[in-house]
């Protein structure tokens, strides 16, 4: 199978911050997921040592993430930070349940999950800091 017909996460100029690090970090994401989605049956250890590695990526995120909104004074910081708790829970429940048995389809069956908290994240929660990150970077 080729990678046309995989589900795949493009990155798109909307995806941006503007923050250097949060935009690495989120492309790393969107790479790592991409992997799952491209490698699979009948040699899934890409795709499970990927599946394995985003739980922490997310979190690691999460908390740089949380430090650059407490310093460029996001009125919902708090907030905020509760979603990536929460996406950080929610990829470690993918993660584990992709150890049972989704690695023997040819696509992994959580690759829609991934997407799914992925894509929640950058296009509910991050769009609604980006115009005061904006701000704040041509401030400088
Ligand atoms: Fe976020
Ligand atoms: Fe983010």
């Amino acid at each position: 199978m080729t990678t046309e017909n995989r589900e795949l996460i493009h990155w798109i100029p909307g995806f941006e911050t503007g923050h250097p690090e949060l935009d690495a970090q989120h492309r790393e994401i969107i790479e790592k997921a991409n992997e799952i989605a491209i490698s699979g049956a009948p040699d899934s250890s890409i795709a499970m040592r990927a599946c394995q590695e985003l739980p922490l990526l997310i979190e690691k995120h999460g908390i740089a993430e949380d430090k650059v909104l407490a310093e460029i004074g996001y009125a919902d910081a708090e907030q905020h930070s509760r979603t990536h708790t929460d996406m950080f829970g929610q990829a470690c429940s993918i993660s584990k349940e992709c150890d049972k048995s989704c690695m023997t389809q040819a696509t992994a069956t959580c690759v829609p999950d991934w997407i799914n908290i992925i894509l929640d994240h950058f296009l509910r929660q991050d769009l609604l800091f980006k115009s005061l990150m904006e701000e704040r970077l041509d401030g400088r």
